[in-house]
C-alpha cells in the first residue's frame, strides 16, 4: 500500500528509464518524493519522465555513471536544480543486452565499470550535498545471481576456460561497495544498503523467457523455493525501497534484503 512516505524528498533513480528502475521512480513518486531520473538512454530516459508526470515532480538528466565526470556534473546540475539530494537508487547496470556468455576481458571490465564503479562514481558524485544536509539514503542493487556461483555460464559441460563471471561477480561486489560506504558514511547520518531482488520479469529479462515469463532457470528454481515462485514483477522490489528510503530505517545500515521468495538466505 503506498502512503506519503517520501513526502518531499528529492530522489535520484540511475537507469530509471525502463524496467525496475521506472517503477522505482514510479512509486517513490507515489510516496510523495520529487525524482530525477538519470539515464545514459535519453530518449527513454524523457519518455519514462513523462510518463510519470502525472505522479508528481519528475524530472530526466542525462548520465553516464561509469564517467567521472558525468556523474559530477550530474550531481551537480541536481543539487542546484533542487537544492538538496536526499536519496540516491543506484539502479542503472549493464543487464539488458548483455552476452552472459562474454568472458572477454574487456567485457569483464565494462561491466565491472558501470555495475561497481559506476555505482560508487554516483555515489561519490552526491556525497557530498548529503554530507552537507547530514542526512541520506543510499540504496544500492545487487541481485540473487551473486550467490548462484554453482551455475555455470559455460553452454556445454566441457572445460572450455574459467568464465568471468562478470555480471554475478559485479552484483557480489555491490554487497561489498555497500558495506564500505556505509561504514565511511555513517557519521554523517546516511545509510547505504543493498536490495537484492531475483529473477524480475521486465523489459531486459523479458528477452531472456517465454511470452509467459518462463525459462529453464526459472523452472528450475520455482522447485527450489520455498514460496514457489521464482519470477517477480518490478513492484515487488519498489516498497523495500521505500522503506530504506524512509525514516523507518533510520537506523539501518551496510545491510541487505533479499527479494526472491526464499530461494537464496545470505545471513
Ligand atoms: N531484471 C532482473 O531479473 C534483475 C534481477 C536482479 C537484479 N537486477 C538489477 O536491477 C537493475 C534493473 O534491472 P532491469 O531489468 O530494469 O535492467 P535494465 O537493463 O532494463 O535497466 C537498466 C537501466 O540502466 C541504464 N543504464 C545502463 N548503463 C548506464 C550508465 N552507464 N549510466 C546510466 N544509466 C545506464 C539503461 O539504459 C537501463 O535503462 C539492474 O541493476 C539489474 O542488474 C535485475
Amino acid at each position: 500500500m503506498s502512503g506519503m512516505r517520501l513526502r518531499d524528498r528529492v530522489a535520484v533513480v540511475t537507469g530509471g528509464g525502463q524496467g525496475m528502475g521506472k517503477a522505482y521512480a514510479r512509486r517513490f513518486l507515489e510516496e510523495g518524493a520529487i525524482v530525477v531520473i538519470a539515464e545514459i538512454d535519453s530518449g527513454r530516459g524523457r519518455s519514462a519522465a513523462t510518463e510519470l508526470a502525472s505522479l508528481g515532480e519528475v524530472s530526466f538528466a542525462e548520465v553516464d555513471i561509469s564517467d567521472e565526470d558525468s556523474a559530477r556534473a550530474c550531481a551537480e546540475q541536481i543539487a542546484t536544480d533542487y537544492g538538496r539530494i536526499d536519496i540516491l537508487l543506484n539502479n542503472a547496470a549493464l543487464y539488458d543486452d548483455l552476452d552472459f556468455t562474454d568472458n572477454s576481458l574487456e567485457s569483464l571490465r565494462r561491466v565491472a565499470d558501470v555495475n561497481v564503479n559506476g555505482t560508487l562514481l554516483m555515489s561519490r558524485a552526491i556525497a557530498p550535498s548529503m554530507v552537507a544536509a547530514n542526512r541520506g539514503r543510499i540504496i544500492n542493487v545487487s541481485s540473487t545471481t551473486a550467490y548462484l556461483h554453482a551455475t555455470s555460464m559455460a553452454p556445454t559441460e566441457e572445460f572450455q576456460g574459467l568464465d568471468s563471471y562478470a555480471y554475478p561477480m559485479s552484483k557480489w561486489s555491490v554487497i561489498g561497495l555497500t558495506r564500505f560506504m556505509a561504514g565511511q558514511l555513517g557519521r554523517y547520518n546516511i545509510t547505504v544498503n543493498t536490495i537484492v531482488p531475483g529473477f524480475t520479469l521486465t523489459e531486459a529479462s523479458r528477452k531472456l523467457t517465454d511470452a509467459d515469463g518462463r525459462n529453464e532457470f526459472v523452472d528450475a528454481s520455482e522447485r527450489l523455493t520455498p514460496m514457489r515462485i521464482a519470477a517477480f514483477q518490478p513492484e515487488d522490489m519498489t516498497g523495500t525501497a521505500v522503506y530504506f528510503a524512509s525514516d523507518d530505517a533510520r537506523y539501518v545500515t551496510g545491510q541487505l534484503i533479499v527479494i526472491d521468495g526464499g530461494m537464496v538466505s545470505p545471513t
